[in-house]
């Protein structure tokens, strides 16, 4: 969602601010703004749009030194949530006496109310956000209190929602203050100087050095340090942690977008999530490094929450898990599992998946859970997040990087520790026989050379992206443990192309779906060799005789009198079943990403989308 900088050292501040911003640009934004104090003077820019558009507004004088022994100054990416993306809701707002200027990651929830009781104390608004509230608050309560760190305390007592800030006081012109609570933020400590960052990316540039705030936090940076106290003015020792920046800088590598780049990763993440933990298939899978194992025993029943991909995974998980080690899985969504009250207890163990870590909804989902005595293990890309912080076990997925907000290499990556915890469940628990398991192992360690065998050959994916890529919808449909697989194609594709896709279990087609199909929706169908094989060529029959376009991605030994059914056909190589979610979903990446490029549509930062979903 929204991305924040915040910069306070010797180097000329725009341009620090301008390329912290570019490194959260990937989270995707709509407008953009920032703000500096210069000769007791507040500045601020905005503008609707991309960066450049921000930094086409910019007098070339701000890009130079100036002399000044110290700059300061704040930047903010606006992903909208109260009030259209345009140039007066872009961040930074002001103070009606242009003092103090203020940005924010999150929702005010009590924005009205307390809009309304500023407007009749004579404030006046510019905007339609809900942030701009904040601003008009801060002012009101520095009228009798000149200490910005109690004013923000008192803020903290007013405002209802979820909310990271960045405050910059013109009267104050050495300091900025940041105020986190349901929204992440982070400071990060330079030679002689400090930033503050919605994400660690924004920050690596400059240190490898930082300090998470928690949520109920309020730091103040100055050039004598930074110090940081909570909501009840009590003062916090914030621990400063190394980090290994090299990983958290975003490359292409050759690539044309971040998308092909992350999806031709995939080989290398499958090994590197695998290693240590799958040694052999003869060696138990090595998974946790602390007291799991005992705590794990006592479970009996597995709750999954997740949001869009990373809930796709958690499904394939579900099939994985229930198989091998005979225990019930739930996934849910977890904007869903909030709004109810979840059987669940400290026998039942939660997997919060999450890439980044941050979404809104997942994180909600794990406190409530704790709520209720069930222990959680996370499965993150970002051990640095609050969801890897906030859970009792972080499983790292080692994806890398993701950069594209279409998320793919993590994808695989989350699916692949599911499978490494179903196979350590079943061991611990002997819920299936060792040459099972073995031969499972085996295979998992096959799938990156797979993987790369269909990397290789895009050519036919190029092919069909541009024989279907005009196409105004288009379904989806497996049965088994490509049923997720299927669900995540759609997905892919609807995000990038913006065309309306579905994914079905083929066994639903004839109950409702299947009235849509005609010549114009291509469907394409999921064939993997195992029980359900048949079953799917008798869908894709069903389909084919309402005259749909059926493609396959098949692994499996197509019989000769059926395979005029298909109007193409993308052989995959064989896997065991239960692993084939991995294979079968990299063509799927492949097709949305070649018709995306087709339709010229913004690869990796497709219309309407963040990265991170830090609001709910
Ligand atoms: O960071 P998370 O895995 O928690 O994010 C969940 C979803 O927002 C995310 O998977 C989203 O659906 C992706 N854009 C899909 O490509």
């Amino acid at each position: 969602m929204c991305g924040i900088v915040g910069y306070i050292g010797k180097k000329s501040v725009v341009p620090v601010i301008l390329d912290s911003l570019q490194t959260l640009e990937y989270r995707g934004y709509d407008s953009a703004g920032l703000a500096f104090v210069d000769n007791d003077l507040l500045t601020v820019y905005k503008a609707s749009g991309k960066l450049m558009n921000l930094r086409n507004q910019l007098p070339e004088k701000l890009f130079e030194k100036n002399g000044k022994s110290r700059y300061i100054g704040m930047g903010h990416t606006r992903w909208a949530t109260h009030g259209a993306p345009t140039d007066q809701n872009a961040h930074p707002h002001v103070s009606c006496d242009g003092n103090i200027a203020l940005i924010h990651n999150g929702i005010v929830e009590n924005y009205g109310e307390l809009r309304e009781g500023l407007t009749q104390k004579g404030h006046q608004f510019h905007s339609k956000t809900d942030t701009e509230c904040v601003v008009h608050l801060i002012e009101e309560l520095s009228k009798s209190e000149p200490d910005m760190m109690k004013v923000l305390q008192q803020v903290s007592q007013r405002l209802v929602g979820a909310y990271a800030l960045v405050i910059l006081d013109k009267r104050h012109p050495d300091k900025l203050y940041g105020v986190r609570n349901h929204a992440p933020l982070v400071v990060g400590i330079g030679e002689d100087e400090l930033l503050l960052g919605s994400d660690v990316v924004a920050v690596v540039e400059h240190t490898n050095k930082v300090a998470y705030l928690k949520d109920g936090e309020i730091v103040e940076l100055s050039p004598q340090g930074f110090k940081v106290i909570n909501f009840y003015g009590e003062p916090i020792d914030a621990k400063v942690e190394t980090i290994a920046s090299g990983q958290l800088i975003a490359d292409k590598k050759g690539f044309k977008h971040f998308m092909l780049k992350e999806i031709h990763e995939q080989p290398d993440v499958i090994r590197s999530s695998l290693s240590g933990r799958l040694i052999t298939p003869e060696e138990p899978i090595a998974l946790f490094q602390s007291d799991a194992a005992q705590r794990l025993e006592q479970i009996n029943r597995i709750f999954i929450v997740a949001c869009g991909t990373s809930y796709h995974a958690g499904l394939v998980g579900k099939y994985f898990i229930e198989d091998l080690v005979r225990i019930p899985v739930e996934v849910e969504a977890a904007g869903e599992f909030r709004y109810r009250n979840p059987v669940i207890d400290d026998k039942t163990l939660v997997i919060a998946i999450s890439q980044s870590g941050e979404t809104a909804d997942t994180l909600t989902a794990i406190r409530q859970s704790h709520d209720k005595g069930s222990p959680v293990i996370a499965i993150t890309n970002r051990e640095d997040s609050t969801i890897a912080r906030e859970s009792d076990w972080v499983l790292p997925v080692r994806a890398g990087l993701e950069v594209s907000v279409c998320a793919t290499k993590s994808f695989t990556a989350q699916v692949i520790v599911l499978y490494l915890l179903g196979l350590y469940l079943a061991e611990t628990r002997k819920a299936l026989a060792a040459e099972n398991l073995q031969e499972i192992k085996s295979e998992l360690q096959r799938l990156p050379a797979l993987v790369e065998h269909i990397l290789h050959t895009p050519e036919p994916i190029q092919a069909l992206a541009k024989k279907y890529g005009n196409s105004r919808d288009m379904i989806f449909i497996a049965r088994g443990i490509n049923f997720p697989a299927a669900l995540e194609g759609a997905l892919k594709l609807k995000e990038i192309s913006y065309i309306h896709a579905e994914g079905y279990s083929a066994s639903e087609l004839k109950h409702g779906p299947i009235a849509m199909l005609d010549r114009s929706i291509p469907v394409v169908a999921v064939l993997t060799e195992g029980i359900v094989y048949d079953k799917m060529i008798s869908n894709c029959q069903e389909a084919k005789a309402r005259d749909a376009y059926v493609i396959a991605i098949n692994s499996g030994p197509m019989p000769e009198d059926v395979k005029d059914t298909f109007e193409d056909v993308l052989m995959i190589p064989k896997t065991h079943e239960l692993l084939s979610p991995i294979l079968t979903s990299v063509p799927m990446q492949l097709l949305a990403y070649y018709i995306a490029e087709f339709l010229g549509k913004d690869v990796d930062q497709p219309r309407n989308l963040a990265k991170s979903v830090t609001v709910e």
